[in-house]
């Protein structure tokens, strides 16, 4: 198997992408521990992978929820092979000029800071044992602009430059840092997206070569690649799971 026997911890691992990364690094043999903020859909995710899984709350944006369950994993599995950074939120649609600072922030907070206090301490951690993976889930929103949603597209561009410097601090001691770009997919929070405003999901649809959204499981084939050992020659790298969206 893939990931056979590896501890995974997953960042907003109770919908979407990362509920489909948490069962499929589950069904290709790793431990996983899923966190979310939403202990709910977290601990449905887990009784339904059973005992392969393990649900813990932890709020990305606060360090010291990061910090307590990097050390929670680290008591009972002594490791952590691979992180999926992946809690994200898309915020409030608008230009620039009607943005508020609290949108902006809220935004920035989940999916940038985030993703900072994760980086930080899994690589205090892999630093430790001499090995690691690490995928950021960044989007097709970090290469291309996305009208209405400034904060969400700096956010997303901002990630890579986040993963290209962990990765690059990191090239001597084992750990490998990796992002991908999803394109369109089909989750919760697509389905908000499309939602608040009519006629978008024709737009997107229309924007996609193979008219159709993405499924989580796809995204979650190629983030278990990059976190496994198959991967073993890549990292800084950044993986656009779209159908080429982006690249056309
Ligand atoms: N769905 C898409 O089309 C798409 C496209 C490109 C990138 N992405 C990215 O993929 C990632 C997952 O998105 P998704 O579509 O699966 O979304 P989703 O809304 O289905 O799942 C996101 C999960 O993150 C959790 N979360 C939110 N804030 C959190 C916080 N502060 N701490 C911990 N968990 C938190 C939510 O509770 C939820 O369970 C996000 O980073 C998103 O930006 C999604």
């Amino acid at each position: 198997m893939l990931l056979e026997d590896k501890v995974a911890f997953i960042t907003g691992g109770g919908s979407g992408i990362g509920e489909a990364t948490a069962k499929l690094f589950a069904s290709e043999g790793a431990n996983v521990i899923i966190t979310d903020i939403d202990d709910v859909s977290g601990e449905r995710v887990s009784n339904e992978i059973g005992s392969k899984a393990t649900y813990l709350k932890c709020d990305v944006t606060n360090e010291e929820d990061v910090l307590a369950v990097i050390n929670e994993i680290t008591k009972t599995h002594s490791r952590i092979d691979c992180a999926v950074n992946n809690a994200g939120i898309t915020g409030n649609p608008s230009n620039i000029e009607d943005t508020t600072y609290d949108n902006w922030f809220k935004v920035i907070h989940v999916n940038l800071t985030g993703v900072f206090f994760c980086l930080k301490h899994e690589i205090t951690q892999m630093i430790k044992q001499g090995s690691g993976s690490i995928v950021n889930v960044s989007s097709g929103a970090g290469l291309i602009a996305v009208p209405s949603m400034a904060a969400y597209c700096a956010s997303k561009h901002a990630l890579l430059g986040l993963t290209k410097t962990a990765a690059t601090e990191n090239l001597s001691r084992g750990i490998r840092v990796n992002s991908v770009l999803p394109g369109s997919t089909k989750t919760p929070l697509l389905d908000q997206a499309l939602n608040m405003s009519e006629g978008m999901e024709e737009i997107i649809l229309n924007s996609i070569p193979s008219g159709k959204f993405g499924t989580p499981q796809e995204v979650a084939e190629g983030i278990a690649w990059l976190c496994s050992d198959r991967a073993s020659f890549v990292s800084g790298a950044s993986l656009a799971i779209d159908y080429g969206t982006v690249s056309r």
